[in-house]
């Protein structure tokens, strides 16, 4: 969707703020020993607390709340009873439907004492998402947030999985227009005032190819290796994007209190 009045901002930024204060509680809870399940439940109190509705659930017939994804499962992993163990690297992806709008953010986090290779696909995965956000503004074509984020991927030697892309957001998860995260050529519309759309580099460390898995949702890396993402929902203005699912929102003064 585009933004078009102060009062669609303010309640795309509730729905923002449940999504980020989700990802914080079920960040917390990360440990070697905890199930998916067990995250997912925290995650789902938080929206209920608010009165949010989970997006996938809503949109899709998730069988969970959030998508929680670990090691070489990239996305759209179903929260179970598998348990974290020491060395993953866990994917958290919320998305959250509040009064009718949706936001978008996930977190990789390492568990316990993780792999050095791990950490570093994750960083790669953060460093590319902040380059696609200072690539982001009015004017500029889309495809140039791809350019911005593979190059940043490609500085570390891994790859964009090309088969999954950040997405305009609003009314629905998923709306026009896609945001791969890597230079489609034909994808040179300018970005406008008001667009709201997420970032998301899902990498792999190995090669970007993913394949389905039996569970009909999980996506995993076809060569195995550690797959991170990053995602935040943001919205185009004619200078820094607003970015909806930053915590740092909340600590602001003035800001009105999470529901
Ligand atoms: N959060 C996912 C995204 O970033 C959407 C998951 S919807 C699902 O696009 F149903 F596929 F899980
Ligand atoms: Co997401
Ligand atoms: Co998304």
């Amino acid at each position: 969707m585009s933004i078009e009045t102060p009062e669609q901002l303010e309640a795309l930024r509730a729905t923002g703020r449940v999504v980020a204060e989700a990802i914080r509680a079920m960040r917390a809870e990360v440990r070697a020993g905890v199930s998916t399940e067990e995250l997912d439940e925290v995650g789902a109190r938080v929206f209920a607390r608010a009165g949010a509705r989970s997006g996938p659930q809503l949109d899709y017939g998730f069988p969970g709340t959030t998508c929680i994804s670990g090691n070489d499962a990239a996305v759209h992993g179903i929260p179970g009873k598998r348990r974290l163990k020491d060395g993953d690297l866990v994917k958290l992806d919320v998305t959250a439907e509040l009064d009718g709008l949706y936001a978008d953010a996930c977190v990789s986090v390492p568990v316990g004492r993780t792999r050095g290779s791990h950490i570093r696909v994750a960083h790669a995965s953060r460093e590319a998402l902040t380059s696609g956000l200072l690539a982001a503004r009015a004017g500029v074509a889309i495809n140039e947030i791809g350019r911005a984020v593979e190059t940043t991927v490609s500085s570390y030697g891994y790859s964009v999985c090309r088969d999954l892309s950040g997405h305009g957001i609003g009314r629905r998860i998923h709306e026009e227009p896609d945001v791969p995260s890597f230079h489609h050529p034909r994808l040179n519309q300018p970005l406008t005032e008001g667009l709201v759309i997420t970032i998301e580099p899902i990498i792999a460390a190995g090669k970007g190819e993913v394949t389905e898995t039996g569970d009909g949702w999980t996506l995993r890396t076809r060569d195995g290796s550690c797959a991170a993402h990053f995602e935040h929902t943001i919205v185009i203005t004619s200078a820094a994007p607003i970015i909806l699912t930053a915590r740092t929102l909340r600590a602001l003064p003035g800001d009105p209190a999470p529901r």
